[in-house]
């Protein structure tokens, strides 16, 4: 979709997916501690949500927290939870006047079992949004979800559903967690790493990838729109030849 912004005219990716990295970092610099940087991004999150709807972006995916995440000091992971928490129950009355649906995607096992009902019960009350489409990958890991796909299909094939040649590509990714959203356009990392970290190893395949050194906290309208601006100046084969 293409879309004036600000006197240029820019094609808006339908999907964006962002790594939202470097909160420790920003913590740091300003010598607090790492929580105060989570806290800090998750106030980027909601700028983003608004950001990203304003530009006429279809479909958000941002990483939260990943299946490695848990290494972290039993401090930082309980202060992450406890933001996670805040957010998931002040996010219904936001996502409604926003019209944004709401979805978590990621392993629900091994979550505490308070998060997992306030994640039912923010998609809930969300569904019926039409507006943009908002995926929180909290304990996520791209392999762990091609694993949990895979269980799932050879369930399906010993419960004879469907044979082993009916397995396909789009019958893999109907049984991931993004079965019902299209693979990004863009990714997005901040904080200048140039790693994926697990994140949607399947579905970032043909996506045009995009780095900046900006920290989490700091990630504005301006960052998201300079983001795009790289995604135009890039030419998309996908495999062909132009
Ligand atoms: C990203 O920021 C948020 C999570 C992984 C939960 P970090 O916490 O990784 O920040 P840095 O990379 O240490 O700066
Ligand atoms: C990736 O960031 C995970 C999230 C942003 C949630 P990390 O900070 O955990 O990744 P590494 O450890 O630098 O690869
Ligand atoms: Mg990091």
């Amino acid at each position: 979709m293409e879309r004036e912004i600000n006197g240029e005219l820019l094609n808006i990716p339908t999907h964006v997916a962002i790594i939202m990295d470097g909160n420790g970092r920003w913590a740091k610099k300003r010598l607090m501690p790492r929580n105060v940087g989570h806290a800090e991004g998750a106030k980027a999150i909601e700028r983003t949500c608004r950001n990203a709807d304003e530009l006429g972006i279809k479909y958000l995916t941002v990483y939260a927290f990943s299946t490695e995440n848990w290494k972290r000091s039993v401090e930082e992971v309980t202060g992450i939870m406890n933001i996670f928490r805040k957010y998931l129950v002040d996010s219904i009355e936001r996502s409604n006047r926003e019209n944004m649906r709401v979805c978590v995607i990621g392993k629900r096992d091994g979550l505490p079992d308070d998060i997992v009902e306030k994640i039912n019960n923010l998609e809930e009350a969300t569904k019926n949004n039409t507006g943009l489409r908002f995926n929180v990958a909290i304990n996520y890991g791209g392999r762990d979800e091609i694993t949990r796909a895979v269980k799932a299909i050879a369930d399906k094939c010993n419960n004879n559903e469907f044979s082993v040649e009916d397995i396909t590509e789009e019958l893999i990714s109907n049984h991931l967690d993004t079965w019902d959203i299209p693979d990004p356009d863009l990714l997005i990392r901040t904080s200048g790493e140039l790693r994926t970290s697990n994140f949607l190893p399947w579905q970032l395949a043909y996506s045009e990838f995009y780095f900046t050194d900006i920290l989490w906290p700091d990630f504005d309208k301006d960052a998201l729109i300079e983001a795009i601006r790289y995604y135009n100046k890039r030419e998309r084969r996908f495999g062909g030849v132009r």
